[in-house]
């Protein structure tokens, strides 16, 4: 069982508080992916579930078992850094080993492990290779099998990938699903890449500042973030936010290309009781799209907009036009009809809407 509870835990370093307040209950056999853009304390809060670091105040249970106070050889997690150190002088069966040895497990043991580890992984023809005769992408495979020759109850990543170019990185994060599909092993896994966020995490932890602001899974994340961090956080290209004035029937005024618009969401008829008289409007690129009959209802607004520029991305467009004086985003099909200075129909899916509050970015629902 590999359950972990991260409890009110807090890291200060000198007196910078870096982790405020952690609380996350991960599931035994669950995939958590920590996010959050650099410095908001991540690999702090790995290394302090490792053990590499003190908590300052707080408390860390492996499967039920208070280890706080626990060196990390006792803790029975595995750690795969961002930034791995192979034994250079040392072959690829041996660096995998090598944990083992010192743990003290038998040779015959070792080389099963070895073995059965190699071949998940498909370095079995390295085994007799020297980290210098490795690529990049075979290296970090061989990190993780050093991680994964040994059976803890949780293997912590941080960042793993983020060495590797773009073609392995995909390839190894469908290798790691498949691991964790087979291995059934808690993980706890950092990335600044929100693709392998959605696409790894059973839940999603958005952390900033040392606090976790939205902990949930991928489509909650995405479709109810719970603030305009999470938001912008996540999602590429990212969500439009527009400020938009609040009319005296709760719709929303927008104005585009000097054209007014009047946009009534769902949530817009309690504006006015709410004494709100400015929102900024959240709208992904891919509820702003050409007119798609099928989705044509009460909460679909026609409407049309001049682009000014467009990128095309093979699946579909980026169009970049305006509203309220700010570039949002469409994603149209590449038949859409786009035309530079001609006006090109477009629909808003209106029940897609998130509002925000202005000063603090709190979602308002
Ligand atoms: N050993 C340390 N001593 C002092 N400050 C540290 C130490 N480790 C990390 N920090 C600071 O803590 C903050 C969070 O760092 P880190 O956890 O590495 O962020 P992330 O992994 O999210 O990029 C940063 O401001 C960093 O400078
Ligand atoms: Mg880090």
């Amino acid at each position: 069982m590999g359950s972990l509870t991260i409890s009110n835990v807090t890291k200060t370093f000198g007196s910078t508080e870096v982790l405020k307040g952690i609380n996350i209950d991960i599931a035994d056999g669950e995939f958590l992916i920590l996010v959050g853009p650099s410095g908001c304390g991540k690999s702090t809060l790995m290394n302090t579930i490792a053990g590499l670091e003190e908590v300052t105040t707080g408390q860390l249970l492996l499967a039920g078992e208070d280890v706080t106070e626990r060196s990390p050889k006792d803790r029975d997690i595995a750690m795969v850094f961002q930034s791995y150190a192979l034994y250079p002088t040392m072959n690829v069966a041996r660096n995998i080993s090598f944990g083992l040895e010192m743990r003290g497990v038998p040779k015959a043991e070792r080389d099963q492990r070895v073995q059965e580890v190699s071949t998940l992984l498909q370095i079995n023809h390295l085994l007799d290779r020297k980290p210098s005769q490795l690529s990049g992408g075979q290296r970090q495979r061989v990190a993780m099998g050093r991680a994964l020759a040994r059976s803890p109850r949780v293997y912590l990543f941080d960042e793993p990938l983020s060495n590797l170019d773009a073609k392995l990185r995909v390839e190894m994060r469908t290798e790691i699903k498949k691991l964790h599909k087979r291995l059934g092993t808690t993980i706890v896994y950092v990335t600044h890449d929100q693709i392998e966020a959605m696409t790894l995490a059973d839940r999603i932890a958005v952390m900033k500042d040392g606090v976790v602001q939205q902990l949930g899974t991928p489509n909650e994340i995405y479709d109810n973030p719970a603030n305009q961090f999470v938001a912008g956080f996540m999602g590429s290209p990212p969500m439009n936010f527009v400020p938009c004035e609040v009319n005296s029937d709760g719709s929303l005024a927008i104005d585009t290309s000097g054209h007014s618009l009047s946009l009534m969401i769902p949530q817009s008829s309690t504006l006015k009781a709410q004494n709100i008289h400015r929102v900024i409007l959240g709208l992904r690129p891919e509820m702003l799209t050409e007119p798609k009959p099928e989705r044509v209802g009460d909460s679909v607004m026609a409407l049309e907009m001049d682009f000014d520029v467009t990128e095309p991305m093979g699946a579909d467009t980026i169009a970049i036009g305006e509203w309220n004086g700010i570039e949002i985003l469409a994603r149209l099909s590449p038949e859409a009809g786009l035309r530079a200075g001609k006006k090109t129909p477009v629909q808003v899916d209106l029940s897609k809407v998130i509002l925000f509050e202005p000063e603090s970015g709190e979602r308002i629902r």
